[in-house]
Order: C-alpha cells, then structure tokens, then sequence
C-alpha cells in the first residue's frame, strides 16, 4: 500500500490556561512536519477564555478546606460543550498524575483515533465533576507531580504524531523504536567505523542484512535485560 492510500489526519484539541507554553513545542521538528503534511492538526483552547467573569479567572477554592486552587465545572463545561458541539471525540484526555500510566500500548491504542481532546490540570486539579462527566481517559506520564498538565500534553502528542502513518519517513519509522515490541531499541552507530580506536561493531559493516538483524535482535534482548529487565517478564509470551 502506497502511504498516501493510508493517510488519515488527527486532530488534538488541548484546552490549557497556557497555550503560549505549547504553541513553540509544537513549532518544531516531527510535530510541525505532521502538521505540514496535513496529517496533524492541534490547535490550542485558551480556557480562560470560558471565564464567568471579567477578571478571566477560571479557578476557585476547594470546598472542604486545604491548600490550592481546583478548576472550576462551569467554565470547564462551557469549553468542552462548545468544542463537542464543533467535533465529535473519540477520546477526552485528562492529564492527571493518578492517570494510567502512558506507556507504548496506550499510544499506539490513541494512534487509531480521528479526535482527541486532551485537558491539562492545574493546581490543584480540576472539579471532579468534569473527571465524571466527560473525561474518558486518564493518563499520567510518571510517577511525580508537575505544575500542569502541559507537558504532559506535549508528551503524549508527541508520541501519537509520529505513530501516524506517513509521518515519519522509513529511515525513522517508528516500529523500530525502544518498546514497540517490548524490548528497548538496539545500540546504533554511524561514522566513523573507528574514532580514537572506539570501534564499530564488525558485524554492522558486513552488509548481510540476516547477521545484522540477528545482531541487532539479540542487542536488543541484552540491553533490555541490563535495562529494563521487567519488560522481558511481561513479554515473555511475544519471545
Ligand atoms: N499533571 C501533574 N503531574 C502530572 C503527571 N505526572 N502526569 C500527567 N499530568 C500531570
């Protein structure tokens, strides 16, 4: 199939209280060359725009008492209701650090969608009733807590951008990335074969395509099993 016959564009939607912090991340490289090709489009939703009052604030006290500001319902309301009566989602993405964690299943998973809506948190996080309501998909990116859910958005396009056929070209296609099929990525070299007497290893230079396959499989397993040793147990059955 030629990639033109399996082109599909997707679209991510981010509501953020910062969209100048996305707008340049967005602006370079594998991010702005999907987006060139028609295969990508993002678009930033500033939601103070959805403010109830003059001062543009959207954030309130939490009831019950404690420290930090929660995202209020109403004005988180009103913005998804505007863009879902614009676009239909297949996902509303809430960036969260109790979120599933992000891992490659659940980007190759969100790769397939047409629509997504991604919502950055701030504060103290966002009125739960918007998590009931509308979200339907919780996604952290680690085991710590960041100031916003703005790189977590980053991240997480990122990561779905270059899985979108077409995107990449075949030198960096993406089913040979680190965890595309549970294990991390083979060691790569390019020239020199020989720099200070650090060597290449022979077999890249060969040129059979077989023994280097084979290399760089078991590079492969070896590295994930220095590494990153619990991947090799939940892949047992795929090896
Ligand atoms: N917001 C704050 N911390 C986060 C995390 N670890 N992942 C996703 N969103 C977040």
């Amino acid at each position: 199939m030629q990639p033109d016959e399996i082109k599909k564009k997707m679209k991510i939607d981010i509501i953020t209280l910062f969209p100048e912090m996305l707008e340049s991340f967005f602006s370079y490289s594998i991010l702005k060359r999907a987006q060139n090709k028609g295969l990508l489009s993002v678009n930033m939703i500033n939601l103070r725009d959805y403010s109830q009052n003059k001062y543009g604030s959207v954030d309130d006290y939490a009831f019950g008492g404690g420290a930090g500001m929660v995202l209020q319902v109403e004005p988180l309301t009103n913005c998804i209701e505007d863009l879902q009566s614009r676009t239909e989602y297949d996902e509303i993405i809430y960036t969260a650090p109790d979120g599933e964690l992000l891992n490659q299943k659940i980007a190759n998973n969100l790769s397939l969608k047409e629509n997504l809506l991604i919502l950055c948190g701030h504060y103290k996080g966002i009125d739960e009733r918007v998590r009931e309501h509308f979200v339907t998909q919780e996604i952290s990116i680690g085991n710590y807590v960041l100031s916003g859910g703005e790189l977590a958005a980053a991240v997480i396009s990122d990561c779905l951008a270059r899985l979108i056929p077409g995107v990449l070209n075949d030198e960096q296609s993406a089913l040979s990335d680190s965890f595309q099929d549970g294990l991390v990525a083979p060691a790569v070299y390019s020239r020199p074969a020989d720099f200070r007497g650090w060597k290449v290893p022979e077999v890249l230079l060969c040129g059979d395509p077989k023994k280097i396959e084979s290399w760089q499989y078991e590079n492969s397993i070896e590295r994930t099993r220095q590494r990153r040793p619990e991947l090799l147990s939940e892949n047992e059955l795929m090896h």
